[in-house]
């Protein structure tokens, strides 16, 4: 089951699950994502997955509709807010939100015998990390939060892991996102994101393609090579195809801990002002920007150590960012398609 699977990780999650074979149910309650993504993951897979619409905080409803479904054997639990900022102005939204719903999951898992639950957790956690913690290891200290989002990030962590600690019947894997971007090759699924997008990338293809005037760069003075913010972008595939193998190794008993944590990221840092010129490379198209001053609250530079991944999922980053950045332009350019804007 897969929670938030018409979302933008979650998608392209449910078609790597299918691709590998697994049969996806869907719940999500459309609050931040269309029931048109379906389609797209029709006509990429060639299957429909079952799609229930539900509210993940509402217990009795999830569990009216595990009981559907009583064949669930793990689970992988996306849905979630995420807006940084929007965090801040509404801290109740994203705690009830973020916190319910996991709390609700793990009390109905052992009532239908799921065996295991993958979650996707961020690299926020880390904070800034101190200069000698780069590129971070999971072993990394965990920093105090710099927005609710991010402490119901850490706050889902330890619920987890108490919950596994007092022995609770099931395995969890705890994947730490570094920044997921770019689109499925086919452009059929994408970020789609509501109104003023607050990230970098869906801020630039809009930029590219003219429905912004201009991309605002937030800040060139930090102390990286360049000035600008280093982060370290995972192309959303590649990001995909590892929830498929945690789910594997759950659920084939392959580790021999009931929790662990990864890093997926490339292991790269790249900063704003490169990206922005590896997307006018890879694309041919000019992208207008400004430098502004700094976004409060950035982190200055983060970048992942993946080697656990690398060695005990067997997986790794393979796409190049040249790509990716081409891929997150075609479906910029098929949303135009569609009259999207
Ligand atoms: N940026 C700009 N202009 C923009 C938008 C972003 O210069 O219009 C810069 C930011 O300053 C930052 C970089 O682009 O340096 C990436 O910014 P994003 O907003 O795309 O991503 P963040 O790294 O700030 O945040 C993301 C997710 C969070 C997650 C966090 C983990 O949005 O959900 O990574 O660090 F918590």
């Amino acid at each position: 089951m897969v929670a938030g699977g018409t979302g933008y990780i979650g998608s392209h999650t449910t078609v790597e699950l299918q691709n590998a074979g697994y049969e996806v149910i869907i719940f999500d309650d459309l609050s931040n994502s269309n029931v048109e993504v379906l389609d797209g993951i029709e006509r990429i897979t060639g299957v429909r997955p079952d799609f229930v619409k539900l509210d993940l905080k509402d217990k009795e409803a999830t569990r009216k509709a595990l009981e559907n479904y009583p064949d669930v054997k793990g689970i992988i639990l996306f849905a979630a807010s995420k807006a940084v900022g929007e965090s801040v102005r509404m801290p109740l939204k994203y705690y009830r939100n973020n916190i319910v719903t996991l709390i609700n999951l793990l009390e109905l898992m052992p009532e239908f015998g799921v065996e295991g639950i993958v979650f996707s957790s961020s690299c926020t956690v880390y904070g800034q990390p101190d200069r000698e913690n780069l590129p971070v290891t999971e072993n990394a200290p965990i920093k105090p939060a710099t927005s609710p989002y991010g402490n119901t990030k850490q706050i889902n962590e330890e619920i987890i892991r108490d919950t596994i600690h007092s022995g609770a019947p099931f395995k969890s894997v705890i994947l730490r996102y570094f920044n997921p971007i770019g689109a499925h090759p086919s452009a059929e699924i994408g970020e789609l994101p509501n109104g003023v997008p607050q990230n970098l990338i869906p801020y630039l293809t809009q930029t590219a393609i003219g429905i912004r005037k201009e991309l605002s760069v937030f800040g060139d003075d930090y102390n990286t090579p360049d000035g600008s913010c280093i982060r370290d972008y995972i192309n959303v595939v590649d990001l995909a195809k590892a929830h498929v193998v945690a789910m594997d190794r759950m659920l084939e008993n392959k580790s021999d801990y009931p929790i662990e944590i990864f890093n997926l990221g490339t292991g790269k840092g790249v900063s704003v002002l490169e990206l922005i010129h590896t997307f006018e490379r890879a694309t041919g198209v000019k992208v207008p920007y400004k430098i502004v001053g700094r976004r409060e609250g950035d982190i200055e530079q983060v970048w992942a150590n993946p080697e656990r991944a690398n060695k005990v999922l067997g997986w790794t980053a393979k796409e190049s960012l040249a790509d990716t950045l081409l891929s997150a332009w075609n479906w910029q350019k098929r949303l135009r398609e569609r009259g999207v804007q």
